[in-house]
């Protein structure tokens, strides 16, 4: 019988069951708006492509948190705030440095935010200080991990410039250019909030326990991880590197083609929501072909196209946030299991603003299962089983 196959049972009170929660409305919020048939997609009022256009990927944090857009005075404190909070407490470098060089970067980022708890120097309940403590370090113990693990002395944060700024800085050891700064900060604004995702949920759900944001941004990331969610982006460079590997002369059209006929899923496309092309890919697309253009990595981002337009034709379906994103990147040099840990010290940012949402108006997350087992059984003495 298929997991799912309900026909042999006695559904007594005959519930429906949406897998997946798909289509569950289960809270109101003023974070973002998707529409997945137009493909628009709002930051509490403001279409991505005008805070693509206009915004920094701080004043899109406080726009999150605060729901408006900053004044001059106000994102300047921000920005202090996030100054003050980036240098990475001892216990919590000692942590990554002790980390195996293969470990994954994701759950040594899961881990160093876990331990922030106790080693942040911030009452565990003071909310706003925690998400100030875990945007600013999070930048920093990526790249860190980075850094060590390819033998490297970790390097402090610089006490001036961006979070885009600060990241690569810290990752590379010398000052990134307006251009690859100009790339992140986009990147950072692009991935910052997007509706009742899975880790938004994991996130609500830890908030609606009134446990701590700590361990909601922990939980958030663990799901974030997953190759069906923001592990996508990592996954979607491996293939193209998988492809690359088969030789310039390989056929991206045969390659979709053939994944397709073995049932293989394509990462970086598809979606629960958007029924057409997701708008964030719109601008990662942009970004990567005049990326690929200055660095000479044009073939792959050829091959993208290929495969964007041979998903449209053969499946009809579209390109997600995580397709694009890999090419972009790989343009800039970064290393690409480090993807997703990107994505999280961006979405950090929604997270923690629905985190905020959810315990400004909480009632327990408590959804139902349908038992689908026995009931009742005679106990077996172990020596009979
Ligand atoms: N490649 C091939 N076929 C696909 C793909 C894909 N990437 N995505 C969906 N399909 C097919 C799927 O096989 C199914 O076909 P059929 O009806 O013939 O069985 C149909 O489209 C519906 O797909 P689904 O898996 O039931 O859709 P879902 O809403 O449950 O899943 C998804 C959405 C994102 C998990 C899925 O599209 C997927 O696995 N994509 C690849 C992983 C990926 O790129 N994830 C990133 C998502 S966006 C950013 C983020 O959330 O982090």
């Amino acid at each position: 019988m298929a997991p799912h196959d309900l026909s042999s049972f006695d559904l007594t009170d005959k519930p429906h069951i949406n897998l997946g929660l798909d289509g569950i409305v289960a809270f109101s919020t003023k974070k973002s708006f998707i529409d997945g048939q137009k493909g628009e997609l709002i930051y509490a009022g403001y279409n991505i492509d005008t805070l693509a256009e206009h915004a920094t990927f701080e004043e899109v944090c406080f726009l999150l948190w605060n729901d408006r857009l900053p004044t001059q005075a106000e994102l300047e404190s921000l920005q202090q705030a996030l100054l003050a909070e980036r240098t990475l407490p001892k216990a919590v470098i000692e942590f990554i440095q002790s980390c195996d060089k293969d470990a994954e970067p994701m759950g040594v980022l899961r881990s160093a935010v876990s331990m922030l708890s106790e080693h942040d120097g911030h009452d565990i309940a003071d909310t706003q200080a925690a998400t100030i403590s875990m945007t600013a370090k999070m930048p920093a113990m990526i790249a860190a991990f980075d850094r060590v693990r390819r033998g490297l002395e970790i390097i402090s944060p610089l006490s001036n410039g961006s979070t885009a700024e600060n990241f690569l800085y810290m990752l590379n050891g010398e000052a990134p250019g307006e251009a690859a700064i100009k790339t992140m900060d986009l990147c950072l604004i692009l991935h910052a909030e997007h509706g009742m995702n899975a880790s938004t949920f994991v996130a609500r759900s830890i908030a609606s326990t009134m446990s701590d944001i700590y361990s909601a941004v922990t939980g958030a990331i663990g799901s974030l991880k997953g190759p069906l969610h923001g592990g996508a982006n990592t996954a979607v460079m491996n293939m193209l590197l998988e492809m690359q590997a088969k030789g310039e002369g390989l056929d991206p059209v045969e390659e979709v083609k053939g994944k397709l006929a073995r049932k293989e899923k394509i990462m970086g496309f598809g979606h629960r929501v958007y029924k057409t092309l997701d708008p964030r890919a719109v601008h990662l697309q942009k970004m990567s072909k005049q990326l690929s253009e200055e660095t000479g990595h044009m073939k792959l981002y050829e091959w993208s196209v290929a495969m964007l337009e041979t998903m449209k034709s053969e499946k009809n379906i579209d390109a997600n946030v995580d397709f694009f994103s890999a090419t972009v990147y790989y343009s800039i040099g970064i290393q690409p299991d480090l993807y997703t840990c990107i994505f999280a010290m961006s979405r950090v940012s929604g997270w923690t603003a629905h985190f905020m949402e959810q315990s400004d108006n909480n009632r327990l997350i408590r959804p139902r299962a349908l038992y689908i087992a026995d009931k009742n059984l005679d106990w077996t003495p172990i020596e009979q089983r």
